[in-house]
Protein backbone atom coordinates (compact mmCIF):
# COMPACT_ATOMS: atom_id res chain seq x y z
CA UNK A 1 0.00 0.00 0.00
CA UNK A 2 1.15 3.44 -1.10
CA UNK A 3 2.37 5.91 2.31
CA UNK A 4 1.77 9.43 1.31
CA UNK A 5 1.50 12.30 4.29
CA UNK A 6 0.11 15.61 3.55
CA UNK A 7 2.63 18.57 5.25
CA UNK A 8 0.21 21.64 6.08
CA UNK A 9 2.37 24.74 7.08
CA UNK A 10 1.39 27.98 9.22
CA UNK A 11 -1.83 29.04 8.81
CA UNK A 12 -3.68 26.18 7.80
CA UNK A 13 -4.54 25.38 10.51
CA UNK A 14 -7.37 28.09 9.90
CA UNK A 15 -8.74 26.78 6.55
CA UNK A 16 -12.26 27.39 6.23
CA UNK A 17 -12.19 30.91 8.43
CA UNK A 18 -8.94 32.31 7.34
CA UNK A 19 -9.59 35.33 4.28
CA UNK A 20 -12.41 32.63 3.04
CA UNK A 21 -12.57 34.42 -0.41
CA UNK A 22 -9.14 32.98 -0.78
CA UNK A 23 -8.97 29.52 1.01
CA UNK A 24 -12.78 28.35 0.80
CA UNK A 25 -14.95 27.93 3.78
CA UNK A 26 -13.91 24.17 4.53
CA UNK A 27 -11.70 23.38 7.22
CA UNK A 28 -8.92 21.01 6.35
CA UNK A 29 -9.72 18.17 8.81
CA UNK A 30 -13.32 18.10 7.15
CA UNK A 31 -11.80 17.87 3.61
CA UNK A 32 -9.08 15.34 4.42
CA UNK A 33 -12.21 12.88 6.14
CA UNK A 34 -12.80 12.85 2.80
CA UNK A 35 -10.16 12.02 1.06
CA UNK A 36 -9.28 9.14 2.69
CA UNK A 37 -12.74 7.60 1.79
CA UNK A 38 -11.65 8.27 -1.91
CA UNK A 39 -8.60 6.97 -1.78
CA UNK A 40 -8.99 3.90 0.18
CA UNK A 41 -6.11 2.15 -1.54
CA UNK A 42 -3.30 4.65 0.16
CA UNK A 43 -2.29 5.41 3.77
CA UNK A 44 -2.73 8.43 3.72
CA UNK A 45 -1.66 10.89 6.35
CA UNK A 46 -1.99 14.33 7.42
CA UNK A 47 0.40 16.59 9.33
CA UNK A 48 -0.18 20.38 10.37
CA UNK A 49 2.37 22.92 11.87
CA UNK A 50 3.13 26.25 12.55
CA UNK A 51 6.86 25.95 12.87
CA UNK A 52 9.10 25.81 10.60
CA UNK A 53 11.11 23.39 12.98
CA UNK A 54 8.23 21.15 13.53
CA UNK A 55 8.04 21.01 9.51
CA UNK A 56 11.79 20.42 8.93
CA UNK A 57 11.56 17.35 11.85
CA UNK A 58 8.33 16.03 9.80
CA UNK A 59 9.94 16.34 6.74
CA UNK A 60 12.97 14.38 8.09
CA UNK A 61 10.78 11.71 9.98
CA UNK A 62 8.84 10.45 7.10
CA UNK A 63 11.71 11.30 4.40
CA UNK A 64 13.62 8.02 3.68
CA UNK A 65 10.42 6.06 4.01
CA UNK A 66 7.69 7.75 2.75
CA UNK A 67 6.48 7.35 -0.82
CA UNK A 68 5.15 10.57 -1.29
CA UNK A 69 5.39 14.09 0.44
CA UNK A 70 2.49 16.44 -0.66
CA UNK A 71 3.45 19.52 0.77
CA UNK A 72 1.57 23.06 1.27
CA UNK A 73 4.73 25.15 2.98
CA UNK A 74 2.19 28.07 2.95
CA UNK A 75 4.19 30.93 3.66
CA UNK A 76 7.51 29.31 4.55
CA UNK A 77 7.48 28.44 1.06
CA UNK A 78 8.48 31.99 0.03
CA UNK A 79 10.91 32.42 2.78
CA UNK A 80 12.39 29.20 4.02
CA UNK A 81 15.81 27.89 2.76
CA UNK A 82 15.84 25.63 5.96
CA UNK A 83 12.70 24.04 5.13
CA UNK A 84 13.95 23.98 0.91
CA UNK A 85 17.42 22.45 2.05
CA UNK A 86 15.28 19.89 3.91
CA UNK A 87 13.45 18.93 0.80
CA UNK A 88 16.80 18.69 -0.96
CA UNK A 89 18.19 16.55 1.83
CA UNK A 90 15.62 13.66 1.77
CA UNK A 91 14.91 10.96 -0.41
CA UNK A 92 11.20 11.04 -0.64
CA UNK A 93 9.82 13.04 -3.79
CA UNK A 94 7.92 16.04 -2.75
CA UNK A 95 4.73 17.67 -4.57
CA UNK A 96 4.66 21.34 -3.90
CA UNK A 97 0.89 22.47 -3.17
CA UNK A 98 -0.92 25.65 -2.82
CA UNK A 99 -4.63 26.18 -2.81
CA UNK A 100 -4.89 29.42 -4.03
CA UNK A 101 -2.75 30.33 -7.40
CA UNK A 102 0.29 32.09 -6.06
CA UNK A 103 1.19 33.62 -9.59
CA UNK A 104 -1.72 35.41 -9.52
CA UNK A 105 -1.08 37.52 -6.06
CA UNK A 106 1.21 39.50 -4.92
CA UNK A 107 5.00 39.28 -6.50
CA UNK A 108 6.64 37.95 -3.81
CA UNK A 109 4.56 34.89 -3.75
CA UNK A 110 5.62 34.35 -6.98
CA UNK A 111 8.92 33.11 -5.81
CA UNK A 112 9.16 29.94 -4.15
CA UNK A 113 12.25 28.21 -2.42
CA UNK A 114 11.34 24.92 -2.40
CA UNK A 115 10.15 23.87 -5.68
CA UNK A 116 13.76 23.73 -7.46
CA UNK A 117 14.08 20.23 -5.30
CA UNK A 118 10.19 19.10 -5.74
CA UNK A 119 9.23 16.67 -8.38
CA UNK A 120 6.48 18.80 -9.39
CA UNK A 121 4.07 22.13 -8.28
CA UNK A 122 0.26 22.49 -8.16
CA UNK A 123 -1.37 25.62 -7.70
CA UNK A 124 -4.66 27.61 -7.59
CA UNK A 125 -7.07 24.29 -7.44
CA UNK A 126 -8.63 25.18 -3.98
CA UNK A 127 -8.33 22.36 -1.97
CA UNK A 128 -8.24 20.08 -5.19
CA UNK A 129 -4.81 21.11 -5.55
CA UNK A 130 -4.15 18.29 -2.66
CA UNK A 131 -6.19 15.49 -4.41
CA UNK A 132 -4.62 15.91 -8.27
CA UNK A 133 -1.00 15.42 -6.29
CA UNK A 134 -2.28 12.18 -4.73
CA UNK A 135 -3.40 10.89 -8.11
CA UNK A 136 -0.20 11.47 -9.36
CA UNK A 137 1.84 9.52 -6.89
CA UNK A 138 -0.82 6.85 -7.55
C1 LIG B 1 -0.64 29.18 0.21
C2 LIG B 1 -0.11 30.43 -0.52
C3 LIG B 1 0.91 31.15 0.34
O1 LIG B 1 1.40 32.29 -0.36
C4 LIG B 1 0.27 31.61 1.63
O2 LIG B 1 1.24 32.23 2.46
C5 LIG B 1 -0.45 30.53 2.34
C6 LIG B 1 -1.20 29.54 1.58
C7 LIG B 1 -1.78 28.49 -0.57
O3 LIG B 1 -2.05 27.34 -0.27
O4 LIG B 1 -2.40 29.09 -1.45
O5 LIG B 1 -0.51 30.52 3.57
O6 LIG B 1 0.41 28.26 0.36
Amino acid sequence: MIKLIIINGPNLNLLGIRETEIYGHKSFDSYFENLSFKFPDSKLEFYQSNSEGKLIDKLHEVGFSYDGIILNAAAYTHTSLAIADAVKAIKTPVIEVHISNIFKREDLRHISLIAPYCSGNISGFGLKSYELAIRSFL
